[in-house]
């Protein structure tokens, strides 16, 4: 599905993203506010606990780029829970906005449109997964 060289982008994106965490979480955040003020109300939690558990996954899934498909299972997971958060499909498509455009910002012209696409690519992938096993979810809730 990926290939060598959009897996080497991102995890070479990633390792450069790493010492400044806690940074690219808020300008994350706040790009993500900014997109949609609407979104704000949805974290109920302590935000920097959450910036953490945020870049705690992306960094699980960037390092299982290889064999994506052992943590598919928790992936899956983790979309029908974000279902219970009140997160809804259309969110995904702010959220990977957000995401291009703090790494973008962070990481300066190195990120240049391979590196957009592996990412969008990537993203994708986990968007799509979590958005899947949400349905289910949903149409419970709704029935
Ligand atoms: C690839 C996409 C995403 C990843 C990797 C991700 C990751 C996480 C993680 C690890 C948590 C901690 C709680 C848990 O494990 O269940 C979390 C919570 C949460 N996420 Fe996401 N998320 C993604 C997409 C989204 C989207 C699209 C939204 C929509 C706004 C969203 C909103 C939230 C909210 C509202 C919480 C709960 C925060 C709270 O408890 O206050 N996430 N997310």
């Amino acid at each position: 599905m990926l290939t060598k060289e959009e897996i080497d982008f991102v995890q070479s994106d990633w390792a450069k993203v790493v010492p400044i965490a806690e940074t690219a979480a808020t300008l994350f955040y706040d790009r993500l506010f900014e997109l949609d003020p609407k979104l704000r109300s949805l974290f109920k939690s302590d935000l920097s606990e959450q910036k953490i558990k945020l870049m705690k996954m992306i960094g699980y899934a960037v390092n299982s780029l290889d064999n994506l498909s052992e943590i598919v299972p928790a992936v899956q997971a983790l979309g029908k829970r974000h279902a219970t958060y009140g997160v809804v499909s259309e969110h995904y498509e702010t959220v990977g906005v957000a995401l291009l455009s703090t790494l973008k910002k962070g990481l300066g012209p190195a990120f240049d449109e391979a590196h957009e696409a592996a990412w969008g690519k990537v993203y994708g992938i986990l968007a799509d997964t979590m958005r899947n096993a949400a349905e289910p979810a949903r149409a419970v809730a709704t029935s």
